[in-house]
């Protein structure tokens, strides 16, 4: 018999079925076994009547146990009924075939798993998994992936790979390097973003690019930061910061309404705040502009425009630094300045930032595509000539080979989930995450290696003292 989806049952009274899923709870009751059945559409009650042919499997079976059952779909006596998608119906259950056993779970999986301590769920998160507030949580965020892949598709946009083994660039973090064997004391980054790579393929003519991508950041972890964590990157060819910031709340008031109905987005169009007045009235650069922060329902997008470029700092080869991107361009009114080194601390870039309820769930930015004035970034910056060639030269040479005027931007797309999810920490709606020091309890990560893979790599090892 084929099986059936728990969550079809409901469609099939009268019918004889063949389900198959976990034992989420078991009440023995003594004449009769109540067994609720649970598989990744949802659950069902089913009932062992005395004197069935199932019975004597029925007492062995325990929680998080796998099992086929075959049984009659009936529908419950009016007084029985309960909420819910199979409330009116439950599954006299004719035959039980076991397929796995299972241990006592390390962790219960049956409630919400708010009071069990962090690095536990982490250890056994595929148990964690099963809880159906982490099983929402993972169905929603697939669903929302896939909206945005829709979306930017009929956008005419493409869906372009770039590589993970890269090349240590200035995105503002630290970057976790990788050996290469091949070349001794030679080392590839992990990407902090795709930045540089979707300017080259604006420049490779493109047009519009996007990506669902993992970034690498070695950065201490918080509820909102995580070491790997997933952008939606997407840049535009021939475009206003208008037209991105006009794109991406298109594509922000969809997801809400199409996926998230019961949910009210404050204002549209999105406010504007400018960095200035953000800092003077809410005293931060990503303001929580919700008029009321009691309702979980309630989403307050605002745009955060008009950024400085520079500002100053202890910077080992300048006494500025960048505030977002240095592939960003200034707004045009300061095109000039940027282009003479003036007044650099008043300099405006033409960066823009999402923020959703006092979180930054985005930034991007109009890009230099003029290459001197890329070069004057990074002379303000304190490059010499010759680290900007050697660290940047592919950029320069890229720009200068025609290339369009573009821009774009990434979301944090785990803030996002986080947000839309009602949920309190990016590892919340992230299948794997790390714990907040860092560390895969699970996988035991990070761990050392052996001897001969140092020795491959010409690598030695200085342990820290203790
Ligand atoms: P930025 O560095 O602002 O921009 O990153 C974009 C968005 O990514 C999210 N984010 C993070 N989320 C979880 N854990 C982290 N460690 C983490 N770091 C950042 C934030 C942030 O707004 N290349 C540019 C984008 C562009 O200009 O197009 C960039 O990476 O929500």
């Amino acid at each position: 018999m084929n099986r059936t989806l728990i969550k079809d049952l409901k469609d099939m009274v009268g019918q004889e079925v063949s389900i198959s899923g976990w034992i989420d709870v078991r009440r023995d009751q003594g004449k009769m076994i109540f067994i609720d059945i649970r598989d990744v559409s949802g659950k069902v009650q089913s009932v062992v009547l005395p004197n069935a042919e199932a019975m004597e499997t029925a007492k062995q079976v325990r929680p998080e146990w796998v099992v086929e059952v075959r049984g009659k779909v009936n529908e419950r006596p009016e007084k029985n009924r309960v909420e819910g998608v199979n409330g009116g119906i439950e599954l006299e259950v004719l035959h039980i075939n076991v397929l796995n056993e299972a241990e006592t779970p390390a962790i219960d999986v049956s409630g919400d798993g708010r009071e069990i301590n962090d690095e536990h769920r982490l250890e056994h998160r595929y148990l964690d998994l099963r809880r159906p507030r982490m099983q929402k949580n993972i169905q929603m965020r697939h669903k929302v992936a896939k909206f945005i892949r829709d979306f930017l598709d009929r956008e005419n946009f493409l869906e372009i790979e770039t590589p993970f083994l890269t090349k240590s660039t200035p995105e503002g973090a630290r970057d976790y390097i990788v050996p290469a064997r091949l070349y001794p004391g030679n080392f590839y980054a992990l990407p902090q973003s795709p930045q540089q790579y979707k300017q080259l393929l604006m420049a490779s003519g493109m047009e519009r690019y996007f990506q669902i991508v993992r970034c690498m950041r070695d950065e201490d972890t918080r509820g909102d930061r995580q070491p790997e964590f997933t952008q939606l990157d997407l840049e535009m060819s021939f475009v206003t910061q208008e037209d991105v910031m006009a794109l991406n709340e298109r594509l922000l008031i969809e997801i809400v309404t199409k996926l998230y109905p019961e949910k009210r987005i404050q204002q549209t169009p999105f406010p504007r705040i400018t960095y200035k007045e953000a800092v003077e009235k809410y005293g931060s650069d990503r303001p929580d502009v919700r008029e009321d922060k009691n309702d979980p329902n309630l989403l307050a997008f605002a745009w955060v425009i008009d950024f400085p470029f520079f500002e100053k700092a202890e910077g080992e080869r300048s006494e500025w630094t960048f505030t977002h991107n240095p592939f960003s361009s200034a707004i045009p009114a300061h095109t000039e300045g940027l282009k003479n080194k003036e007044k650099i601390g008043e300099i405006v870039t033409a960066q823009y930032d999402i923020v959703l309820n006092g979180y930054e769930i985005g930034g991007g930015s109009i890009r230099n595509h003029n290459p001197e004035l890329l070069k004057s970034v990074f002379e303000i910056l304190g490059y010499s000539a010759e680290e900007i060639e050697s660290n940047f030269g592919h950029m320069l040479k890229a720009l200068a080979s025609g290339a369009p005027p573009h821009g774009g931007i990434a979301w944090g797309f785990d803030r996002l989930m986080m947000l839309l999810q009602g949920e309190a920490n990016i590892r919340e709606v992230i299948a794997f995450p790390k714990t907040g020091e860092g560390k895969d309890p699970m996988m035991h990560s990070p761990s050392e290696v052996s001897d001969k893979q140092l020795r491959e790599l010409h690598i030695e090892v200085k342990k820290p003292k203790n």
